[in-house]
């Protein structure tokens, strides 16, 4: 592809999205920034929370760099959208993913399949200092399930049944993530993204 070989900066924390967008994004060298604790996710969707995080890193990779922000998380119909924008935060502030689990299966505890019906978004902000901001946005449909299953993915993967599948994400495992999630989505409209701005310049 047109980048290959460039190093991208990734403002995460989260060891799995690294690992993730590595696979992603093949021929991009995808390297987290040890950037100390994220700023506060104050933004009111996904991409905004992408753009803060691609804007914080840029002020700490080195000069030139091409910085890489992501945000994502899960949409539940019955819940009004909720844990939405603070999926990672759920069950509170230092909430483990089988807490935000825990609580998610017990808000829903009676909810039926229409209000199980739910959605994975994924943002990617890519701050380029020759290309400017390029995005790419990426969605997986789906319900929850009632109770965990599998063990691969991370998060909320566990009670995740994409459409057309009756396993889990964390059943169908990291090679069905890798083709069909949101972030795969997101990733390829990226790529899509860098690729046309390239084409312009
Ligand atoms: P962020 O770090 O604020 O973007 O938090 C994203 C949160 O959304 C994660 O901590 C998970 O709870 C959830 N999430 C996002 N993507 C996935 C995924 O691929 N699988 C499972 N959970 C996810």
């Amino acid at each position: 592809g047109p980048v290959d070989g460039l190093t991208v900066r990734l403002a995460s924390g989260n060891p799995h999205k690294a690992r993730e967008l590595g696979v992603l994004l093949p021929g991009w060298r995808i390297e987290p920034l040890d950037a100390g604790p994220m700023p506060e996710e104050v933004g009111a969707t996904f991409y905004e929370n992408a753009r803060a995080k691609a804007r914080y890193g840029r002020t700490v990779a080195e000069p030139g760099a091409w910085v890489l922000g992501e945000d994502s998380g899960l949409e539940v119909e019955g819940l009004g959208g909720r844990p939405g924008i603070r999926s990672a935060r759920y069950a509170g502030e230092d909430a483990s993913d089988e807490d935000n689990l825990d609580r998610l299966l017990e808000e829903l505890a009676g909810v039926g399949p229409a209000g199980r019906r739910a959605r994975y978004v994924c943002e990617l902000v890519c701050l380029s200092p020759e290309l400017g901001e390029l995005r790419g946005r990426g969605t997986l449909e789906g319900r929850i399930a009632e109770e965990p299953r599998g063990s691969a993915g991370f998060g909320y993967d566990p009670v995740f049944v994409p459409d057309g599948q009756s396993g889990t994400v964390a059943e169908l495992g990291d090679a069905w993530k890798a083709g069909s999630s949101h972030r795969a989505r997101a990733a390829e409209a990226l790529r899509e993204a860098v690729g046309s701005a390239l084409r312009e310049e």
